[in-house]
């Protein structure tokens, strides 16, 4: 169930998912062009399983274990804005127009179910979109969600229902003691209708007490104390934030290479444009600071981890822009410069343009959360010695999702990983480990021997 249903990512993840499910194919320009799920990792790309005769093995990873197809997927959601998904597909101006054309019969009857609306968390550019929202008190407002959610199962016969947030980036929230600093302190604040409770946090809350997963897919600090212990509380997972989709995912790679191949980022200015209704709330100075805030401290643990080039405290100047411009729509434009000192004085910068549409990036990442997080959730393990008894669950916190998220939530006192390929291989060698396979080191040590055996 998508929050934001309506939206560029909303709209685009539900129509792939028909797109996929229909084997739709369609004309462009550039010939017949058929439905697929490049940039999934759980769908569209491989892992090594081993070597056969001196050759590497790789499976697609979705064959590692059991996981959910796709094309098994219920889609439902929530929108402030009560377009259809079809005038909201066509709103969005991401997908080719031959590929709308087909799906528009499959969207034309479909509207998001009413959510909540709290004019002080998203921008005030917002409000001609909200026409379908829900009023009355917190708790009225909690119950009908708890209700969407519990209906959409039974009606549709479902095993499990996941909540994603893709809608609109809100202001932080306010982190205040009594109010939403722990789960009991959370419930009493709904009830007495407390206004620093965001809609994001209000779905984590419906999302715990229904005893579903809800990942975060935007800035904002949704998991506040209180919801975080709500979730422990009901064994629930949950995972965020905000998507690593475009620059933050190239910058989790390329700072990742220059700083273990011992060069040093001394500077890294990323600016953006992109003319999408993301961009449009963007442009409102508070929801850019949470954007802001997820997208500096993805280099932390790169640069923390070399103190040859950098001091304890010392950190690469580190900037970030996004300006709304209107033209471009859902084509984002990303445009970084890397500054780096080589040795005895020497400088390097790289410059990198990237231009592509940021819903076809986000939504195979919205794929992806789902089926790794409904994974995550049946997976068990214990230390090779202890008792049957002691097998247990992922915690609560699912931080092996970091891979997909611009700023991993963990665990209390467990490190942030954002280092792409190390993310990667986190989830490679879990899978691996379900199936009793060793962890993939690369030692190759068959192959670096003088003699053969
Ligand atoms: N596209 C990407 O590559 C990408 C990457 C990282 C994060 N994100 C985040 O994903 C989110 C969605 O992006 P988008 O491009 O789809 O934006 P969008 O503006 O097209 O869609 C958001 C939708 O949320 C709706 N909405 C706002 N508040 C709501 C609420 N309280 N309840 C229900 N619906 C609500 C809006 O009406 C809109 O339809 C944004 O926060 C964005 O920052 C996107």
């Amino acid at each position: 169930m998508l929050v934001g249903w309506g939206g560029n990512n909303g709209t685009t993840i539900t129509a792939a998912l028909l797109a996929n499910k229909l084997k739709l194919s369609w004309e462009t320009k550039e010939g017949v062009k058929h439905a697929n799920w490049f940039g999934s990792l759980v769908q569209a790309s491989t892992v090594k399983l081993g070597t056969n005769g001196g050759e590497d093995v790789y499976v697609p990873m979705s064959s590692m274990l059991p996981m959910v197809d796709p094309n098994d997927i219920e889609v439902d959601g929530w929108d402030i804005s009560s377009m259809n998904l079809a005038d909201a597909m066509q709103r969005a101006k991401v997908l080719d127009i031959n590929l709308q054309k087909q799906l528009k019969e499959h969207m034309v009857n479909v509207k998001p179910k009413k959510s909540l609306y709290y004019p002080n968390f998203i921008a005030a550019n917002q409000e001609d979109r909200a026409d379908n929202v829900v009023l009355g008190s917190k708790t009225e407002q909690l119950n009908a969600i708890r209700k969407d959610i519990s209906e959409f199962k039974s009606s549709k016969k479902l095993d499990k229902v996941i909540v994603l947030w893709t809608a609109n980036t809100e202001r932080f929230t306010e982190i205040i003691p009594g109010v939403n600093d722990t789960a009991d302190n959370l419930l009493k604040a709904i009830t007495e209708d407390q206004p620093e409770i965001s809609p994001s946090t209000m779905f984590a809350v419906a999302s715990a007490l229904e005893g579903c997963t809800y990942i975060n897919g935007s800035p904002q600090n949704t998991f506040v104390p209180g919801a975080i212990e709500l979730a422990a509380r009901y064994k629930t997972f949950i995972a965020g934030d905000d998507f690593k989709s475009g620059q933050t995912k190239l910058k989790s790679v390329l700072v990742d290479f220059l700083v273990s191949a011992g060069i040093k980022p001394v500077s890294i200015v990323s600016y953006n444009h992109l003319g999408n209704n993301d961009g449009f709330n963007l442009s409102a100075p508070q929801q850019f600071r949470s954007k802001e805030i997820s997208k500096s401290n993805v280099v932390d643990d790169m640069v923390n981890s070399n103190q040859i080039l950098y001091k304890p405290g010392e950190k690469p100047d580190h900037c970030v822009v996004i300006k709304y411009v209107p033209y471009v729509g859902d084509s984002k434009r990303a445009m970084d410069e890397y500054t780096s000192e080589l040795m005895l004085g020497g400088h390097n910068t790289i410059v990198i343009h990237n231009t592509c549409e940021d819903s076809l990036l986000a939504s195979p990442i919205i794929l992806d959360l789902v089926l790794l997080a409904e994974l995550c959730s049946r997976i068990t393990f214990k230390p090779a010695d202890l008792p049957e008894e002691a097998f247990s669950g992922f915690h609560s916190v699912l931080s092996i999702l970091s891979y997909l998220c611009k700023a991993p939530l963990v665990p209390k006192d467990s490190p942030v990983v954002n280092a792409l390929f190390k993310q990667r291989t986190a989830i490679e060698n879990i899978l691996r480990a379900c199936l009793s396979l060793p962890a993939e080191n690369y030692l190759l040590l068959e192959h670096r021997l003088p003699l053969k055996f």
